[in-house]
């Protein structure tokens, strides 16, 4: 920014803002003994995980362990109540800021279940978040980033992720299959161009051909440029987006970490090996899970 000048000149013209031109690759989103709790029920544990900008993470473990919580409370869901603990974005507060904050700074969630907004056409909802988002001072009536170059690059993006174009005059979610629901979660990714991107199970519900695809895709778009958390249940999202690391998660905590390959060993043989090495968390999942049960 120009010494002196009162608000960071970000270009809405063009394709590429201004702050890409120095793309800060050492920086991190920091979760530091994380605990988090949902109605009151402890949930998160102690989660520890950094995520520098340019690597890839695969999230991984059991059904309810506590995956999504995670992404959650990263992204400032107001149900999930953070105890203790710190999320920091290059040492910046992020849990001083609200979800809206937080988007603004370059965190993104790819959501398991996306909310369908009846009324709202997918082209406006995106206009209006890429615009925030590129424009993190920009208050709402303010201008938005203009028409054809909204289109222009829209169109781009869904050619690249083989979206038809009618999709954009759709509302959003509304009616959408469990694959377009999907897909239409890596066009958000897509135009936002996040710093840290959280896609929670952005493979379920799509075919085969519709996960290579949204693999391919998650890999041109993040590219080098984004640090990547991938929550996942299987391996094929994670051919075109090879883990820096993988992370199991059991009864609210991360208890193992390693390569690509224990991606490959979870998938192929479950979480037996895991729950024998890790009683103590294999005990708080047991419990979690009876919990959920007698809900
Ligand atoms: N909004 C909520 N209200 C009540 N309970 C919740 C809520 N969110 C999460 N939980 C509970 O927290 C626990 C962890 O859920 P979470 O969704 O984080 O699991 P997960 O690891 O993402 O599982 P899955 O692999 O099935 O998506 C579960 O017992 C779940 O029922
Ligand atoms: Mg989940």
């Amino acid at each position: 920014m120009a010494p002196g000048a009162g608000t960071p000149r970000l270009s809405l013209e063009s394709n590429t803002p201004i702050t890409d031109h120095f793309i800060d690759m050492s920086e991190t989103l920091k979760i530091s003994d994380l605990h988090v709790a949902v109605e009151g029920k402890p949930i998160l544990r102690g989660v520890n995980l950094a995520i520098n900008r340019g690597e890839v993470h695969a999230l991984m473990g059991p059904n309810g362990s506590g995956k999504s919580t995670l992404g959650n409370a990263i992204m400032g869901h107001p149900n999930y109540e953070v105890t203790d603990g710190s999320i920091t974005l290059n040492g910046e507060d992020v849990l001083a800021m609200d979800a809206s904050e937080r988007a603004r700074a370059g965190i993104f969630m790819a959501f398991q279940r996306p909310m369908a907004i009846p009324g709202v056409k997918m082209a406006e909802f995106l206009r209006h978040a890429t615009t925030n988002v590129r424009n993190p001072r920009r208050r709402e009536g303010e201008e938005l980033i203009p028409m054809r170059q909204f289109r222009k690059e829209l169109t781009e993006k869904m050619d690249q992720l083989r979206m038809d174009v009618d999709f954009a005059r759709r509302y959003v979610n509304d009616g959408f299959s469990g694959g377009e629901m999907k897909r239409a979660e890596i066009l958000q990714m897509a135009m936002l161009r996040p710093k840290f991107a959280i896609l929670d199970e952005t493979d379920s519900g799509l075919d085969v051909d519709a996960v290579k695809l949204a693999s391919q895709s998650i890999a041109e778009i993040g590219g080098s440029e984004m640090g990547i958390l991938i929550i996942t249940h299987h391996d094929k999202l994670l051919d075109y987006n090879t883990p820096d690391f993988t992370h199991v998660m059991l009864g609210g905590r991360i208890v193992e970490t390693g390569g690509v390959e224990l991606a490959r060993e979870l998938y192929t043989e479950g979480y037996d090996r895991i729950r024998a090495a890790y009683p103590e968390a294999a005990a708080l999942d047991a419990e979690m899970q009876q919990a959920t049960a007698a809900v």
